[in-house]
C-alpha cells in the first residue's frame, strides 16, 4: 500500500518535474560552425604552394572516397608543402550527410581561418582538421577542448551525473573496442529512482589504437565538470575523439546499436534528502493501528513537496527573468539565437543619432531610400538606410525579414545591425564602412591608385565569397539582383563587403525562379534573360559578378563608353580584345604588378560568368574553385551579349510605377 502511494508521488513528482522543465528549456544552436584556427602556429601567404595544395586538396576532399564509415583522411602536396586533412563524421549519419557536412567543412575552414596552415572545425555532425604535419594514427593534443552544454540543469542532478559516469565508461570501453574503421558506440542509461534517462554518445577517429581511444576518451570524461556539471546535456570535443550526452536520445538507433547501461544493484540506503527517503521512513509495519499515521506522513509529504514545488517554480521564472536581462549584450555576438527586441532600435535613439536625418549625415540616396551617418550614444556609428518605397508587407513580415537577414553574417557582407518600425517609418541600421563604395575608388583617377593588382584580386575573391555566402551557405538562398560597383563597399583594409542584399525579400518580390514582371536591378549589369523576361535565378548574379570582375580589371565603368570612336560597352571592348590576343588593353594601365597569368585568368573567368545563355555560366561554387586552382583548365567563352542591343530593347519595356526608376538609378546606391 505504502510502495503504491510512493509510487504514484514519485510519478507526479517527476510528471511535475518534466513540466518544469520543459518550460525552462532553451533553445540549442547545434549547426553552428565552431573553428579553431590557433591549434598550431604556422601561417601561409596567399601565392604559397602550401595555399595551393589546401586548395586543391579541399576542393576535392570528400568526391574520391570510396570508403562509406565517415573517416576520411587525405594528403596533398610535394614534402615542405605537404597538406594532410582529416574529417570525421558523427557515427550515425548517412555516407551522405557526412559528405555534404565535410564538403561545407572543407569550404568554410579556411575562410575561418585565412592563412593558417592548422585549422580545426566543429560542426554539429563532423569534425574537420588540416595541417601541415601528418594526423593520421597519432593521438594529437591531448589538452584541446572544447565543450558546450545544454543550459538546462538535471533535475536531480547527483542521480544524473552517477547514471551518466555510468553509461560513459561503457561507452568509453565500447567505442576503444571498435576496429580499424569506426569506433563509435552509443547508448543509454537510467537513474535509480528519479526515472530519468541519460543518452549519450562516444566516438574516437578510428586511426587510433584502442589504448589511445581509451585514453583520449577518458579525458573527455574528465572534461566534463568543466562545462557541464549538473546539466542535462553536454559535448566535449578533442581532436581525436568527442562525448556527447542529453535527456533525450539524439543520435539514429538504426545505425549504431544502443546500449543499455543496467541499474547498479539497488541498496536500500540510497542518497539522502528528497523522495528517495521517503520509502525509508515507516517501511517496517506495526499493523493497522499504523496505517493512519503512514497516510498522516504521506500527506504531510506531499503537501511539504507541493510547497517546494511552487518555490522552485517562482525560483526558476525569477532566474530566468533575470538571465534575459543580463544575457542580452552577450547573445548580441552570437550568430544563432537573438533575442527578437535587442535587434530593434527605438526611433528616437536613430533620429537624435542622425542629427533628425540632417542632409549634413546624408551619406547618400540608394534606390530604396536615402542613406544616413549616425552616431549611437555609445559612439558606435552607423550607416541608416530610410527606406521610402512602400514594402507591401506587414510589420511581423517585415521584421521577420530583417531578423533572417540579420541572421547573414559574414565577413564580406555588411551587417546588418537592427531595424526600426514607427508607424510609417522603417530604417535599417547597418555597421558604417568609411572607405565608401568600390565604384568611387574604382573610376576616381586618384582614388584607384590604392587599388593594385594584389588588392583587386583580393576584392574580386571576397565578392565571389560573398555571393556563394547568399547563394548556398545563408539557408535562405539569396539572389541578390542588384550587384554592382556602388554596392560593394570597402572597410579599412580595402575588404570587400557586399551591401542591400536581401532587398527583393524585404519588398516582397516573387523570390522564385519564374517569371516576374517587377525588374529591380540596373542597366549594365543586369543579365539579358532577367531584362528581357524577368527570369530570375543565381546566375544573374553570376552575371553581375562577371561585368564587376572586368569593371574592377579594366578600371572602366561598364555604363561608360571606352572608346570613344567606335562606340562600344565594355563587354564587347574585352571581347574583342579577348579574340584578337591583346588582353593587356583590357588592364588598368594603373596596374603595374600583378601575374599576368592570374589576371588573365580572370578575365576568362569573368567571360564566362557573362555568357548569353544561363546554362552556360558556371554557378558560384564552381566561379570560388576556379578563382583558386591554377591548374584546372576552363572551358572556351563564347560570345557574350552585346549590351547595347539589350539596353534599347529594355527601354521599349512598358515599367511599373517606381522599379523604372530603380532600373536607371546607375549609381549612388548605399552608402556613399
Ligand atoms: C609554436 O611555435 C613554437 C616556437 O616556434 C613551437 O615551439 C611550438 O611548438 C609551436 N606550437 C604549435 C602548437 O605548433
Ligand atoms: C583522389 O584520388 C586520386 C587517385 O587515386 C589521387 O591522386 C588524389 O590525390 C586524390 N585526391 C585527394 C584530394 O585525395
Ligand atoms: C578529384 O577527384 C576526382 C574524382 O575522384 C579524381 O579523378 C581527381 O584525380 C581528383 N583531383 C585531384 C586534384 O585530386
Ligand atoms: C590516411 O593517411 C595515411 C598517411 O597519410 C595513410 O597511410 C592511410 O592509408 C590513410 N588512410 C585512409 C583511410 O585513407
Ligand atoms: C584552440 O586550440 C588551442 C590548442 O589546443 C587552445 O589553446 C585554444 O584555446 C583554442 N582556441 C579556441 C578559440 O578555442
Ligand atoms: C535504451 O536503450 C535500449 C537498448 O537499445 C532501448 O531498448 C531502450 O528503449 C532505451 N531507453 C530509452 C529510454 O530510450
Amino acid at each position: 500500500m505504502t510502495r503504491i502511494t510512493v509510487t504514484i508521488f514519485l510519478a507526479l513528482l517527476s510528471f511535475l518535474s518534466h513540466l518544469l522543465i520543459l518550460t525552462t528549456q532553451q533553445e540549442q544552436h547545434p549547426d553552428t560552425v565552431h573553428p579553431n584556427c590557433s591549434i598550431g602556429n604556422g601561417t601561409y601567404t596567399d601565392t604559397s604552394p602550401y595555399h595551393n595544395n589546401l586548395i586543391t586538396l579541399l576542393s576535392n576532399f570528400t568526391s574520391n572516397t570510396t570508403d562509406d564509415y565517415g573517416f576520411y583522411n587525405y594528403s596533398y602536396g610535394q614534402n615542405p608543402n605537404t597538406v594532410y586533412a582529416s574529417g570525421l563524421c558523427r557515427g550515425d549519419v548517412t555516407p551522405d550527410v557526412c559528405r555534404s557536412c565535410l564538403k561545407n567543412a572543407a569550404r568554410l575552414l579556411p575562410q575561418n581561418c585565412p592563412n593558417q596552415k592548422e585549422a580545426f572545425l566543429y560542426y554539429d555532425l563532423c569534425i574537420f582538421q588540416y595541417s601541415s604535419s601528418s594526423m593520421f594514427g597519432i593521438y594529437v593534443d591531448p589538452d584541446f577542448y572544447y565543450a558546450f552544454n545544454n543550459p538546462e540543469s538535471a533535475a536531480d542532478a547527483d542521480q544524473y551525473t552517477d547514471a551518466l559516469d555510468r553509461l560513459m565508461q561503457v561507452l568509453k570501453t565500447n567505442a576503444a573496442d571498435g576496429g580499424s574503421d569506426r569506433k563509435v558506440a552509443a547508448g543509454n542509461s537510467s537513474t535509480l529512482s528519479s526515472g530519468q534517462t541519460v543518452h549519450g554518445l562516444a566516438q574516437c577517429t578510428p586511426d587510433l589504437t584502442e589504448q589511445e581511444c581509451d585514453d583520449c576518451l577518458l579525458k573527455g570524461i574528465s572534461d566534463i565538470p568543466l562545462c557541464c556539471q549538473n546539466k542535462v546535456g553536454g559535448r566535449v570535443i578533442k581532436r581525436n575523439c568527442n562525448l556527447r550526452f542529453e535527456k533525450v536520445r539524439f543520435y539514429d538507433p538504426t545505425v549504431i546499436d544502443p546500449i543499455q547501461v543496467p541499474l547498479p544493484p539497488s541498496t536500500d540506503n540510497s542518497p539522502s534528502q528528497g523522495p528517495p527517503d521517503a520509502p525509508n521512513v515507516p517501511s517496517s509495519g506495526e499493523g493497522k493501528s499504523n496505517r493512519s499515521r503512514i497516510i498522516i506522513i504521506v500527506a504531510v509529504v506531499i503537501g511539504a513537496f507541493i510547497i517546494l514545488l511552487i518555490l522552485i517554480l517562482i525560483y526558476f521564472a525569477y532566474r530566468k527573468s533575470k538571465k534575459t536581462i543580463d544575457n542580452e549584450a552577450e547573445k548580441k555576438d552570437e550568430e544563432e539565437i537573438k533575442p527578437d527586441d535587442s535587434l530593434q532600435f527605438d526611433f528616437e535613439t536613430i533620429r537624435a543619432a542622425t542629427d533628425n536625418f540632417s542632409t549634413a549625415n546624408k551619406l547618400g540616396q540608394g534606390g530604396f531610400g536615402p542613406v544616413y551617418k549616425g552616431k549611437l550614444r555609445d559612439r558606435q556609428e552607423v550607416a541608416v538606410k530610410r527606406l521610402s518605397m512602400n514594402s507591401g508587407q506587414g510589420d511581423l513580415e517585415f521584421k521577420n525579414e530583417v531578423l533572417l537577414m540579420a541572421k547573414l553574417q559574414h565577413r564580406n557582407l555588411v551587417r546588418l545591425l537592427g531595424f526600426c518600425l514607427e508607424g510609417i517609418e522603417r530604417l535599417l541600421i547597418y555597421e558604417y564602412l568609411p572607405n565608401r563604395s568600390l565604384d568611387y575608388v574604382l573610376f576616381d583617377p586618384i582614388q584607384r591608385t590604392r587599388l593594385n593588382w594584389e588588392v583587386r584580386y583580393k576584392i574580386i575573391v571576397g565578392i565571389a565569397r560573398g555571393i556563394l555566402y547568399l547563394h548556398e551557405d545563408s539557408r535562405l538562398r539569396i539572389i541578390h539582383r542588384d550587384l554592382k560597383a556602388s554596392n560593394i563597399l570597402l572597410d579599412k583594409e580595402l575588404n570587400p563587403k557586399i551591401a542591400d542584399f536581401g532587398m527583393a525579400r524585404l519588398f516582397d518580390i516573387d523570390q522564385t525562379q519564374s517569371n516576374t514582371s517587377k525588374i529591380v536591378g540596373t542597366y549594365g549589369y543586369m543579365a539579358p534573360e532577367y531584362a528581357l523576361h524577368g527570369q530570375i535565378s543565381t546566375k544573374l548574379d553570376v552575371f553581375s559578378f562577371g561585368i564587376l570582375v572586368l569593371e574592377i580589371i579594366s578600371g572602366q565603368n561598364n555604363s561608360n563608353v571606352i572608346d570613344e570612336e567606335n562606340i562600344q560597352d565594355l563587354l564587347s571592348f574585352v571581347w574583342k580584345n579577348w579574340r584578337e590576343g591583346t588582353t593587356s588593353n583590357i588592364v588598368d594601365p594603373v596596374i603595374s604588378s600583378g601575374s599576368r597569368d592570374e589576371i588573365t585568368r580572370c578575365i576568362h573567368i569573368a567571360l564566362l560568368c557573362v555568357q548569353e545563355n544561363v546554362g552556360d555560366r558556371p554557378i558560384m561554387a564552381s566561379v570560388e574553385v576556379m578563382l583558386n586552382s591554377y591548374s584546372s583548365s576552363l572551358p572556351l567563352p563564347s560570345r557574350p551579349p552585346c549590351l547595347m542591343n539589350f539596353s534599347s530593347t529594355l527601354e521599349m519595356q512598358p515599367r511599373e510605377e517606381n522599379e523604372g526608376e530603380q532600373v536607371r538609378n546607375s549609381a549612388q546606391e548605399a552608402q556613399k
